[in-house]
């Protein structure tokens, strides 16, 4: 018999990140001795048969139609929120005052009087929360902290991020809930800049001032449905107006003196999650891509002179953050790996009674910079950050 803590999960939502979350839930026991069980106890959607479908094919005990019942059940203890932007808000104070642990998906809301109405909800139900910004759990970028951290890189005056999809460039694409921002608050902007912001603040620190530029190439589009991952059906031949940024570019200043770039777009031709990253201090630099996820670049200045250049580290050796969960060295982790370490920091975090990060406050605060890009783009002026 299990001799470990039982953590009863309700997860709404059951395509993408419904995917992403009960994988990560299954295989955490797997890799991790945590003292915890997440039960996958009852996975909710709209439609019952695909729902039915979805909970049986990922592994859940049970099934809902509506999140509210959900929230009412006590054999609940987590809500996880992988559904769109604008049902976060509702879902998540509902949980909150239902005294159930949060993990919401990002960017936390739709704009910040929503992100922070939720931080308050949270904050006053003492619940833990979490918000999922993944790409934080990947080892290379844990490891690039703690060099940072250790004062490797020196002084830092440079942060630069790409974020590079092009999953909307056909026309003919449809209008689902990501480009509508009713449903998804921005375009680019909120779905990959978030992450990119998100690193910023996790690797150099606070932002204190923005200023961003926004633009929609394609400004008509049919409607249509998410069909899973990134790809989507038309549904009858009516069209809308995209009302969402198909490219975002943005610039930073932080508050310890650094400076920060910022480019996301659906609109990069071959590039199908090119999340990137480069970092310049005093004393050395590291670069990062999603791409290849295993891989931290770094250049020393303290190299020999001679032997200087960036070199490749593979962040998998035991001493790497996550690595003796996994296999030996070499033996690399993919993208799924980052939501069952995001899981394990969650689950240590209801096991000891301490918020993991990224929570909520991190949330609210992508969420001040995030409206901060977009009301610089239609000011054309730079907006200072103010929490
Ligand atoms: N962390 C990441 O890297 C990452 C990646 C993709 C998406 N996301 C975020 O995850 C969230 C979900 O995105 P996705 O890609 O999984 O979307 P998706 O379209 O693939 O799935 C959304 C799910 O929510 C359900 N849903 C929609 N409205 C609902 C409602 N009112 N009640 C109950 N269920 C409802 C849909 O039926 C579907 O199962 C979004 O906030 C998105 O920004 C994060």
């Amino acid at each position: 018999m299990s001799h470990k803590q039982k953590v009863r999960i309700g997860m709404i939502g059951y395509k993408f990140m419904g995917k992403a979350h009960s994988h990560a839930y299954r295989d955490l026991p797997f890799y991790f001795d945590l003292g915890i069980e997440p039960v996958l106890q009852t996975m909710v959607g709209r439609d019952k048969t695909s729902v039915k479908l979805a909970s049986e094919k990922f592994g859940w005990l049970s099934y809902e139609t509506d999140w509210r019942r959900l929230i009412e059940r006590e054999d609940i203890d987590v809500i996880d929120i992988g559904t769109p932007n604008n049902t976060h808000v509702e879902i998540a104070i509902a949980a909150a005052e239902a005294g159930k642990h949060i993990i919401c998906e990002k960017p936390l809301a739709l704009n910040t009087q929503q992100a922070l109405n939720m931080l308050k909800a949270v904050q006053k139900a003492g619940v833990i929360h979490m918000v999922s910004y993944n790409y934080r759990f990947v080892p290379a970028i844990q490891y690039a902290k703690k060099l940072i951290q250790d004062g490797m890189l020196g002084e830092i005056y440079h942060f630069r991020a790409q974020y590079l999809q092009d999953w909307i460039m056909d026309p003919g694409f449809p209008l689902v809930w990501r480009l509508r921002k009713d449903v998804c608050g921005s375009g680019s902007l909120g779905d990959l800049m978030a992450h990119s912001i998100d690193l910023a603040r996790f690797l150099v620190g606070e932002i204190k001032e923005v200023t961003g530029m926004m633009e929609t190439f394609i400004k008509k589009r049919p409607l249509g449905e998410m069909s899973g991952g990134l790809s989507a059906s038309i549904s009858g031949e009516s069209f809308a107006d995209v009302d969402v940024d198909d490219a975002v570019a943005a610039m930073a200043r932080f508050e310890n003196g650094a400076v920060g770039v910022f480019e996301a777009t659906r609109f990069g031709k071959g590039n199908r999650n090119g999340n990137r990253l480069e970092i310049n201090g005093s004393k050395g630099s590291i670069r990062w891509d999603m791409e290849s996820m295993n891989t931290l670049q770094l250049y020393l200045e303290e190299d020999t002179p001679g032997m200087q250049g960036f070199r490749s580290i593979n962040c998998t050796e035991s001493v790497h953050p996550y690595g003796e969960a996994y296999w030996p060295a070499g033996h690399i982790i993919g993208y799924e790996h980052t939501f069952i370490n995001l899981m394990h920091d969650f689950m240590k975090g209801i096991l000891t009674n301490t918020n993991p990060n990224p929570n909520f406050e991190d949330g609210y605060r992508n969420q001040v910079i995030l409206d901060a890009i977009e009301k610089s783009a239609s000011a054309g002026k730079w907006m200072k950050i103010k929490y």
